[in-house]
């Protein structure tokens, strides 16, 4: 089963077509990284209208690549929440159009859970139940989150953070450094030549994590990003940044720190999350899965816990389409009329608490 697979959630216009659920025929991605890099953010306006402009070529792009025809397409998926409104009505709509006109069967997905899909595409991860239970650790520009995977039909969200993404603190620190966007790769290498512990920035944990159950959710799988970027602003109040070499070298030590300060919070999650579930399989996957130094972490870590590593393909970790496709490849999403008169869900949670 061919199945076209639309993403526009945030400022990635995507489009493929995956074949049973892991073969990925075609994987396209109009990013819209130089139309947001000014404002150092995505202008959610801005997003929705190049979604508008770019989504006709790139879906014909993708059905073009894949080598078959529009009638060869079995069916349409896309992503209905969470994401940016404006952005999700530009793929819904469009996926709603085209199953209507190729009389196809619609899929709406939900975007973390095709994320979570990543690591079984174009690989020999085995079927997605054979890996289940899985722990995956869900970080992106607009999420951070542990999920339990029971089964490909069963999710149970154990812990998210309660203020800023992964991503985000990335993001918002590059700010700070006149870095730019998006700041996730730009710190990731700038970090590589920096020292680790020049400055102790706050870990992103709450303080009790065996405590009480935030909203159904385990306090010691939940994280907090806030307080490390303010911390960052801070810092650079009272140390300034001088415009030479010196510069540079308290540039890359203030990243390389900056950056132990996210992964270790991240870590801390996953170690308490992989002792209280003791899951068979840890999956990594979103943007933020592309940091080298978070994957040389987790790498450790999974070894000395004695399980599994399931790391999504690059091309698959950031925004795509090709995860949405698998996703509705291997039976879920919301389909028939429900699909069909579905509105979008910008707020559409991870997966039930
Ligand atoms: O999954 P994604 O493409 O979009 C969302 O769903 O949000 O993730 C984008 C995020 C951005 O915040 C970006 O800075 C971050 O992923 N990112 C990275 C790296 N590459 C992208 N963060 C850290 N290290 C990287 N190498
Ligand atoms: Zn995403």
């Amino acid at each position: 089963m061919n199945v076209l697979g639309i993403e526009t959630s945030c400022d990635e216009t995507a489009a493929a077509v995956v074949q049973d659920g892991t073969r990925v025929l075609s994987n396209v991605v109009a990013s819209q990284i130089s139309l947001h890099g000014p404002y150092g953010g995505v202008v959610p306006e801005l997003a929705c209208r190049a979604h508008l402009e770019a989504l006709p070529g790139v879906l014909q792009s993708a059905v073009e690549q894949a080598g078959i025809g529009w009638r060869q397409v079995d069916a349409v998926a896309v992503t209905y929440g969470p994401g940016l409104a404006s952005s999700l009505l530009v793929g819904l709509s469009a996926a709603k159009a085209l199953a209507l006109s190729l009389q196809r069967p619609l899929f709406a997905v939900n975007h973390m859970e095709a994320h979570i899909c990543s690591v079984f595409l174009n690989r020999a991860a085995g079927a997605f139940a054979e890996n289940c239970p899985l722990l995956a650790l869900l970080v992106s520009g607009g999420h951070t989150c542990l999920v339990r995977v029971e089964a490909p039909d069963a999710y149970r969200l154990l812990g998210q953070t309660v203020d800023d993404a992964a991503g985000e603190a990335f993001d918002k620190a590059s700010n700070l450094l006149g870095l730019g966007y998006p700041g996730g790769p730009l710190i990731d290498r700038l970090a590589s030549g920096g020292n680790r512990s020049a400055v102790r920035f706050p870990r992103g944990r709450l303080l009790r994590p065996e405590g009480e159950l935030i909203h159904g959710m385990q306090p010691g799988c939940c994280f907090s990003f806030s307080g490390l970027k303010t911390a960052l602003m801070y810092h650079l109040r009272e140390h300034s940044l001088p415009d030479d070499e010196s510069g540079e070298k308290l540039r890359s030590d203030l990243c390389a720190s900056y950056q132990e300060a996210v992964i270790d919070a991240l870590l801390s999650g996953v170690e308490f999350a992989v002792r209280l579930e003791r899951p068979r399989r840890l999956a990594v996957c979103g943007g933020v899965s592309l940091n080298s130094r978070l994957h040389e972490r987790i790498a450790e870590f999974a070894d000395e816990a004695g399980i599994d590593l399931l790391l999504a393909e690059r091309q698959f970790c950031a925004d795509n389409a090709a995860m949405v496709a698998g996703l509705a490849g291997a039976g879920r999403g919301i389909t028939g009329a429900a699909a069909m008169q579905l509105d979008i869900d910008p707020n559409l949670a991870p997966a039930a608490v």
